[in-house]
């Protein structure tokens, strides 16, 4: 109401805006990790980047340091030092584990990474369990609710505040929309909702803004191209390993969207996978509201009034989502 707004603004004339976080990359010596180290390092918000990794992160602190923005760089080495990283920050972001590689089945990269991020966000939970959690570790679509489970388990659970991080479908939705309807990129917004791997990951090409149309050939190429994205970047690389620069830059998007949000901006929405009510899933990924507190709102407009293609494949990605999350819920329970 009005009211809250006077007060808001005179509130705003009194405090200085805070304007200065403190962030902490797990797994920073990784692919994912470094560029997104720099692209933090370069955010005005930011006030100190803490580096985690078990090996390799003092180069990259040294490294990252000499660039002469705003922030301090600070750098830990293994678990002993993983609790002085997180005490204080504000955000935690997590791209810690390992890609997938040439002989490895699915089970081997989850057991693998599962075991990761079961370990980081109990360290978490110790340290600071007030912060916004940025979950980057495939595969998403169970390891968000790995780390939901850890969280309850530890009594600290605030499903406002994790988050798995599907920015980079996002950013594929609109460049490749931009590329095929010859649309100026900066302009473009596809929600992409559902999951975070194959099929159950859903862009909502009827809901592209500024408003688009697509002929039914255009929307099959389109969604196929955004749930393969990663693959195409895979074969490109061939054997180098998978996408990096691309979801480092995705990733400091949705830091600096959450950071943007903690500072007070009333006007911050960003597609993640959270816990939902959305649908019949306890997760799900969708547009939401960004505040000071984390989810804000949950943008359910965006499941009103889907094609027919949409809603197929909205029904056709829940069992294997379902499925995903399921395995998340099992590993984590299991664990002594
Ligand atoms: P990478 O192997 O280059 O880097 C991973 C880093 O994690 C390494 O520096 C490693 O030392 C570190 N690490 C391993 N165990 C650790 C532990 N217990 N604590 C802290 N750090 C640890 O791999 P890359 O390419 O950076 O990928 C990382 C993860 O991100 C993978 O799980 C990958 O599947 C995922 N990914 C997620 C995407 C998304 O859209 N959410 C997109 C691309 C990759």
């Amino acid at each position: 109401g009005p009211k809250r707004g006077v007060m808001q603004r005179f509130t705003n004339q009194l405090q200085p805006r805070a304007s200065s976080f403190k962030v902490a990359v797990l797994g920073a010596a990784g692919g994912i990790g470094q560029p997104l180290a720099l692209l933090i390092k370069m955010s005005p918000l930011v006030s100190a980047v803490h580096l985690y990794d078990i090996a390799n992160v003092k180069g990259v602190a040294a490294d990252l340091s000499h660039c002469n923005t705003p922030s301090q760089v600070l750098d830990f080495t293994g678990p002993s030092e993983l609790p002085n990283c997180l005490k204080g920050v504000d955000v935690v972001v997590i791209p810690a584990g390992v890609p997938r590689k040439p002989g490895m089945t699915r089970d081997d990269l989850f057991n693998i990474n599962a075991n990761i991020v079961k370990t980081l966000v109990e360290a978490v939970a110790d340290n600071c369990p007030d912060a916004f959690i940025h979950i980057i570790s495939n595969p998403v679509n169970s390891t968000v609710p790995i780390a939901a489970e850890v969280l309850k388990q530890k009594g600290v659970y605030d499903p406002k505040k994790l988050f798995g991080v599907t920015t980079l479908d996002v950013v594929r939705a609109n460049t490749f929309v931009a590329q095929k309807k010859n649309l100026k990129l900066i302009d473009v917004d596809v929600p992409v909702i559902g999951g975070h791997a194959g099929i159950t990951i859903l862009p909502l090409l009827s809901k592209t803004r500024p408003s688009t149309t697509f002929t039914d050939e255009e929307v099959e190429e389109l969604t196929v191209r955004i749930q393969n994205g990663g693959t195409e970047v895979v074969e490109a690389k061939a054997g180098a390993g998978s996408a990096t620069l691309s979801m480092a830059y995705a990733a400091a998007r949705f830091v600096e969207s959450s950071l943007r949000a903690l500072d007070g901006d009333g006007d911050v929405y960003e597609c993640c996978f959270i816990q939902s009510e959305l649908t019949e899933l306890p997760f799900f990924a969708s547009r939401v509201k960004l505040g000071k507190n984390g989810v804000e709102a949950v943008i359910s407009a965006d499941l009103q009034g889907l094609t027919q293609y949409e809603e197929k494949a909205l029904e056709a990605l829940k069992p294997e989502l379902k499925a995903s999350i399921e395995k998340g819920v099992a590993f984590a329970q299991k664990q002594p």
